[in-house]
Parts: C-alpha cells; sequence; structure tokens
C-alpha cells in the first residue's frame, strides 16, 4: 500500500508539470502503459493470498481510476493553453493604422510643361514631337542657317558627325511638320534640347523647350502678339501681366523679338531674380522669314507664319522660385516633395 500512494504522488507531480501533450503522454505511458508502474502492481497481484487479493486489486484500480481522472483533468488544461497561446499570437488590432504608401508628385518642368500643352490645345493647337538627334539640314540648314552663319556660334552644338547632331533647338520639329502637312498648321513641339555648357545655376547642356507655330493664309504680327501676352497671362495668372516685345534677330523670323514680362519676383521694383531690371525675357518670337517657308515647300506668296520659343525650366524657375536649374536634375526628395 506505501508503494501504491508513493506511486500516486510521484505521478500526480509529474502530471502537474508535464507542460505538452507530448509530455503529458511520456507520463501516462510510464504508470499506466504495459509495462508501467500501477500496470506492474496489477500483474504481481497473482502472487497474493487469495484473502489479500480483492482488496488490493480494488485498491490499485482506484489508483488507476485517479491517475487516469487528473490526466484528463491536465490534458484538457494544456490544450486551452496551447489554444489560449495561438489566439494570442494570431490577434489583430483592427485599430491600428494602416502602412500608408506614399504617393509620388510630378516633375515641376512636368507641371509647366502640362500648363503650357493645356493652354495651346485648349486653343487649336497641335502637340508635336520630334528626334532629339537630328541632322544638321533641319536644324541649322532649312531655319536659314547655313554653314559658316555667325549664328551658328551661338547654338554651341553637340556633333556626332559632320551630319548628326543633338538638336539644339525644337525649331527642326516645326520644319518636318512643314515638310508634310499643307497650311494651316497650328502647332506646339515641346522637348529636350542640348547645349555645350558648364552646368551652373542658370545653365544645363540639356534643358527644355517649348516652340509655337502658325502658318495659314494671312498671320500677321498682331496674331503673335495677341497669342503670347494671352499665354502669358494665363500662365503667370496675372490679367493685367505687362508684356514687351524688344527688337531681335533670329536667323529664321523676321521681323524678331524677344519677349519680357515685369518680374512676378518683384513686381518690376527690381530684384536679384531680374537683375535690377524690373523685367524678365521669357521667349523668342517673330514671323516666320519667307525662306524657311520656301525650303519646306510652303509657298510664301500665299502663305504667312509666326513662331515662337520659351524655356519651360526658366518658366518654372519663375513659377516655383527655383534658384539653381541643377535642382531640377538632381533627384533630391527634398526637392521634389515641395511640388505635391
Ligand atoms: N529656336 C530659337 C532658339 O532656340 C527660339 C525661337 C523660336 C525664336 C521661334 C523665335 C521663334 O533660340
Amino acid at each position: 500500500m506505501a508503494t501504491l500512494e508513493n506511486i500516486l504522488e510521484r505521478a500526480a507531480a509529474e502530471i502537474s508539470a508535464a507542460d505538452s501533450l507530448v509530455a503529458l503522454d511520456e507520463t501516462r505511458v510510464r504508470y499506466l502503459g504495459k509495462k508501467g508502474e500501477i500496470t506492474q502492481l496489477l500483474k504481481q497481484l497473482g502472487k497474493m493470498s487469495k484473502v489479500e487479493r480483492p482488496k488490493a486489486g480494488a485498491q490499485i484500480n482506484d489508483a488507476k481510476t485517479e491517475l487516469t481522472r487528473i490526466l484528463e483533468q491536465r490534458r484538457t488544461k494544456i490544450e486551452s493553453n496551447v489554444y489560449r497561446e495561438q489566439l494570442k499570437s494570431e490577434v489583430i488590432d483592427v485599430s491600428l493604422p494602416g502602412r500608408r504608401s506614399s504617393l509620388g508628385s510630378f516633375h515641376p518642368i512636368t507641371k509647366v510643361l502640362d500648363r503650357i500643352e493645356d493652354f495651346f490645345t485648349g486653343v487649336g493647337y497641335m502637340v508635336v514631337e520630334g528626334p532629339e538627334i537630328e541632322d544638321d539640314y533641319h536644324n541649322f540648314e532649312a531655319l536659314n542657317i547655313p554653314a559658316h552663319h555667325p549664328a551658328r556660334a551661338m547654338h554651341d552644338t553637340f556633333y556626332f558627325s559632320d551630319e548628326l547632331l543633338l538638336r539644339t533647338h525644337t525649331s527642326p520639329v516645326q520644319v518636318r511638320v512643314m515638310e508634310v502637312q499643307e497650311p494651316p498648321i497650328r502647332i506646339i513641339c515641346p522637348g529636350r534640347v542640348f547645349r555645350v555648357d558648364q552646368p551652373d545655376p542658370s545653365h544645363l547642356p540639356m534643358f527644355h523647350q517649348v516652340e509655337g507655330l502658325v502658318v495659314d493664309t494671312d498671320v500677321t504680327f498682331a496674331d503673335l502678339k495677341g497669342t503670347i501676352v494671352e499665354f502669358l497671362r494665363v500662365f503667370f495668372e496675372r490679367e493685367d501681366l505687362k508684356v514687351r516685345f524688344r527688337p531681335s534677330y533670329f536667323p529664321f523670323t523676321e521681323p524678331s523679338a524677344e519677349v519680357d514680362v515685369h518680374c512676378v519676383s518683384c513686381n518690376s521694383s527690381g530684384c536679384r531674380v531680374c537683375s535690377n531690371t524690373g523685367w524678365l525675357e521669357v521667349m523668342g518670337a517673330g514671323m516666320v522669314h519667307p525662306k524657311v517657308l520656301e525650303y519646306a515647300g510652303i509657298d510664301s506668296e500665299k502663305h504667312s507664319g509666326m513662331a515662337f520659343g520659351m524655356g519651360p525650366d526658366r518658366l518654372a524657375m519663375l513659377r516655383y522660385s527655383v534658384s539653381d536649374l541643377r535642382d531640377y536634375l538632381d533627384n533630391d526628395l527634398r526637392f521634389l516633395e515641395q511640388f505635391k
């Protein structure tokens, strides 16, 4: 009997110490399995006298029942612990803020190009693009800039060969359109242009241009003036923006003008942006030179044309107060995030 009590005590201690179903089953086998301690006791019953046997048998069976009961109890406990742990590890806090995906923004030059295109497509112009690698004929010759013309010096050109170059302006796109399309023509040509230049706050070897061209039967300088003034007032969102046309020279237009606006930075009282002149140069413009029309196969007796060209990099500088053109190309998020 002493042995039986001792066995029960040890078994109970081991059962309550078992912390997994595997450990618990090992304990069960140790006591109730085929070679388990309780099973061994039952086997010894045969050696007992007839008098002792029934009583001992009953006690061992009680012990067996008791062990089975506490094993079952422990199993239920372990199972519910496992379940609780699983629930805890799978918990989802639906009140936590989600992971935000960060929104990008348009590049300031893209924004300016979009504004320019919006205005001109709104008044009936088509947007046309052309190749960045051009031939000498379309970039110069057909624009009335023959070899050795002094104007070539103003275009510090990247040459691939005698014939091929990186376009120095988007005017060649206009030539390409005039070659294939009958007037009336009403187009703007946005794109990248290239000139040999050391990068500094106001110069880049690659920048952008948007040029406009209208060819029809009776286009006049008044049309050119009206279009440009209206565009600039819409672009800078100032209805009373002062605009002036200064006589200038381009080989492909005659007469030619450079277009200035009242400095939008200081309201023309004089500042660093306008070098204290109160004016900002924003465009070149003029009436298409008859020779340029003839080069492209358009009868200059019947048709006249107007053209203008502007720099979106500079316009974006003015509109967004950017002080260094190189910021456009650095891809620095601190700069780009300001245009959200
Ligand atoms: N293509 C000229 C330039 O790059 C700009 C311009 C365009 C001037 C159209 C007049 C008319 O300098």
